[in-house]
Parts: structure tokens; C-alpha cells; sequence
């Protein structure tokens, strides 16, 4: 199959798109480096040294890949250029990874949530649009968030894959019930945004009868996957910094250069996980399993178990003997929720969950131990407040 892979540089999105290759896939990757950039701008780096995009192409050849092209373009502000690319590829489906993904760097500054909002609600918009305006049959996976249900208390409930069925009272007594997309609860301006993308194909799903899947993934922890694994040049990105370091990923790489695991507030956040091994094989699941013509957008909850993020912090302490400390909390949330999530969709198309139990801990561990020396300690802690007051509480605690 043809596929186009929007934002293919990535952290998820580069070992998806080898992976897609790897199983005979056509796939050209699109993506306007904005990721390599924010890094240039933030003065830090992936823990693992990373290669060019060219550079990466070229040994995926070498070692005897499936050649990919590659595509330098900004889906949220090149709408020509990605109609003709449209046009002339002619793709079967697009993986849509190509948005601004940090939550705290979206909270940083007014500079950064209007950046965030442009970014990702335009280049969804432009996917969509263009699709419709190219008169192309294109199933569209996207990347989406758990944050889009929100993590405040759902009193227990299981949370569906995005639609919840609700019974409506009438004024005469009687009820009815209606399948809706399960209300949104964004903790972020980043997480609003996959909110407003979860519209988006609503809306276009309804009138032009755009084929979506919009997977809801989890905190992706990991960083290689057997096909990335084969050649230093193709190696993952890992970052660890304030911004954009995943809580998870962190602890393990401060475990491994001996920094105590900055735990935020009381560490009863509960999140959900996936390994990147199986974000890989999901979107490859979804990819092959697209939803009809005419068939509402599906949503899959792309995670394979929750953990209360303090849980996570003594889990790796005990592997590790890493001493843990708490801190004030940047972000304006529950100091507690739970977080019971229906993954059945994946399960039944035959995903096999890697757990947290799997020995990958250790690995990633040895990931950032061997790339210790490349970690600038002064970009660990998170300083983007999502308010004044938790930014008056981090000077307070500093
Ligand atoms: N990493 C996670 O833990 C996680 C969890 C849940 C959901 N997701 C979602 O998965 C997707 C990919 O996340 P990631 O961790 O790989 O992020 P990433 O920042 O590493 O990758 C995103 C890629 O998209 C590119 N991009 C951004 N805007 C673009 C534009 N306008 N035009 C073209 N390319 C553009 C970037 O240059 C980058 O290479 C995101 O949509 C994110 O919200 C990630």
C-alpha cells in the first residue's frame, strides 16, 4: 500500500515508518523538521545521538530496507504543495504523527500555545481538506491523546473507545439513548488541540465521508524497535528535558545517570502507557484494518496498561536504587484520578501488550546510561508552569 507518513522524522513516527516499509509498504515520509528545530531553539538534544533525515534514509537502504522518499514540507502552512502531493502520490492512507506533541512546551508562553494551535489545528484542517479537494479515497490514521478524555475522576467508570452511550431525559419522562463522542476534558493547550482534531474528522467524517481512524495513544516509553536497532545511524530519538521528556522515559534515564526522579506533585497521577514497540504494530494494525466507506470515524485507545505515575517512580527506584523526590507540580491537574480504559479494539485484532515487566525497563536504562554524558542536567527539571500560581510554586520550591 501506498501511505504517506505526516511527521515521519519523529519519535513515533520514524520507527513506524521502517516498520511500515519493512512489511512491503510504499512509504514516503513528510515531515518540515520542526522537531530538529525546537531542539536548536530549547538549546538541548535527544539523548541518543540522532542522525539526518537523509543520512537515516540512506543507511535504511544499506541495510537492506525497503527504499523510502522523503518529503520536506509544512502540512499547516504548504496547502498547494500538500494538495499536489496528494495528487501525485496518490497514497491509499496517511499516518498523521506531524504535530507539535509537548504539552509543557505548549504551555511555555503565549508564543508557544498560539504556535501549538496554528501548528496542529491548521495542518489537520489542510489534511482533511486537501483530501476532500483531491476527490481521492484516503483513510487517514491519526495519532491522537488518552489526555483528549481528561484526567480528572471518572468514578471508576471504564473509559470507551471514544464514543459513550448516554441516556438523554425527555421532558415528558421518557429517555432515550444516543451514542456520542465522549466528552473532552484538554489539560493542556496541546491536549486542546487534539480535542478540536477530534472535530475535525467528526465533521468531515459526516459531510465528505473522509475515512479516519484517530487513535487515542498513550505516553509512549521506549525508544527503539528491532528495525531502528540495526544500525547506529537509524537510532531513535529519546528525549529527557523538561519540555518534552515523557515522565516514564525520564525516571529511567535519571535512574541511569544517578539524578533523583523528579516526581510531581504527590505522584497520583495516574497515565496511560504503550511501548513503542507496540505504538509501531498498532498503527500497522489500524493501517490494515480501515474502517468502510461511510462507516463513522473509529476510535482506538492506543495504551496497554495505567499507572499511577508515583507507583512508576518506586518501581524504578527499586530497580534501579534510585532515590526519588518530590516537587512542586507545573501543571494545573487532579492531584489524584483513576484511569480504567477499554483497549479491546488492538487486543482483538491480535496485539500482543509488551508490560512494564518485560526486562525493556532495564533497557532503556542502558539506552541512557550509555549516552550519559551527552545529558545537560540543567534541562531536566520542567519549568513550564500551566499558571502563574504553579509557576509562583516552583520559584517557592526551587
Ligand atoms: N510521544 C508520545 O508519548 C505520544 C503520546 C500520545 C500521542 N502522541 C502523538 O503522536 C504524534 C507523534 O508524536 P512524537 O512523539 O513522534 O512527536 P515528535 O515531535 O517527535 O514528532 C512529530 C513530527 O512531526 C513533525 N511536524 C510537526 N509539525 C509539522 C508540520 N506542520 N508539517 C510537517 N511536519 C510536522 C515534526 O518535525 C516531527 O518530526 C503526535 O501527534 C503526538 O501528539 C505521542
Amino acid at each position: 500500500m501506498k501511505v504517506l507518513v505526516l511527521g515521519g522524522d519523529g519519535f513515533c513516527g520514524w520507527p513506524c515508518a521502517v516498520n511500515l516499509a519493512d512489511a512491503g509498504h510504499d512509504v514516503v515520509i513528510v515531515d518540515n523538521l520542526s522537531r530538529r528545530k525546537i531542539d536548536i531553539d530549547l538549546e538541548v538534544e535527544s539523548l541518543t545521538p540522532i542522525t539526518t533525515i537523509n543520512e537515516r534514509l540512506r543507511a535504511w537502504e544499506q541495510v537492506g530496507g525497503k527504499a523510502m522518499r522523503f518529503v520536506h514540507l509544512d502540512i499547516a502552512h504548504e496547502y498547494d504543495r500538500l494538495l499536489s502531493l496528494l495528487r501525485s502520490e496518490r497514497p491509499e492512507a496517511v499516518v498523521h504523527f506531524a504535530e507539535q506533541r509537548a504539552a509543557p512546551y505548549s504551555m511555555k508562553s503565549s508564543a508557544t500555545k498560539r504556535y501549538t494551535v496554528d501548528n496542529n489545528v491548521n495542518g489537520t484542517h489542510n489534511l482533511l481538506a486537501a483530501i476532500v479537494e483531491s476527490g481521492l479515497d484516503v483513510h487517514i490514521v491519526h495519532l491522537g491523546t488518552m489526555g483528549v478524555y481528561g484526567y480528572g475522576s471518572h468514578r471508576g467508570a471504564t473509559i470507551p473507545e471514544g464514543y459513550l452511550t448516554v441516556e438523554v431525559p425527555q421532558a415528558d419522562g421518557s429517555r432515550f439513548t444516543e451514542k456520542i463522542l465522549h466528552p473532552t476534558d484538554p489539560g493542556s493547550v496541546y491536549h486542546m488541540t487534539k480535542t478540536l482534531d477530534q472535530l475535525l474528522f467528526f465533521y468531515y467524517n459526516k459531510n465528505d465521508s473522509i475515512r479516519v481512524t484517530d487513535l487515542h495513544q498513550g505516553i509512549v516509553w521506549g525508544t527503539n524497535t528491532a528495525l531502528t536497532d540495526k544500525d547506529p545511524r537509524l537510532t531513535n530519538r529519546f528525549d529527557y528535558d523538561g519540555d518534552y521528556g515523557t515522565v516514564l522515559n525520564r525516571f529511567l534515564m535519571q535512574a541511569a545517570i544517578g539524578y533523583p526522579l523528579t516526581v510531581h506533585g504527590t505522584g497520583g497521577q495516574t497515565r496511560a502507557f504503550i511501548h513503542i514497540r507496540d505504538s509501531v504494530r498498532c498503527v500497522q494494525l489500524a493501517l490494515e484494518h480501515p474502517p468502510t466507506c461511510g462507516e463513522k470515524v473509529k476510535i482506538f485507545n492506543q495504551m496497554t496498561e495505567s499507572h499511577q505515575v508515583g507507583q512508576l517512580a518506586q518501581k524504578v527506584a527499586d530497580l534501579t536504587g534510585a532515590e526519588i523526590r518530590f516537587q512542586a507540580n507545573p501543571r494545573k491537574e487532579a492531584i489524584e484520578n483513576d484511569l480504567i480504559v477499554d483497549n479491546r479494539c488492538f487486543i482483538e485484532l491480535g496485539l500482543q501488550p509488551t508490560t512494564l515487566d518485560d526486562g525493556l525497563l532495564a533497557e532503556v536504562v542502558s539506552v541512557a546510561r550509555r549516552w550519559a554524558d551527552r545529558c545537560d542536567r540543567s534541562r531536566i527539571p520542567c519549568l513550564s508552569a500551566w499558571t502563574t500560581r504553579q509557576a509562583e510554586a516552583l520559584r517557592t520550591h526551587a
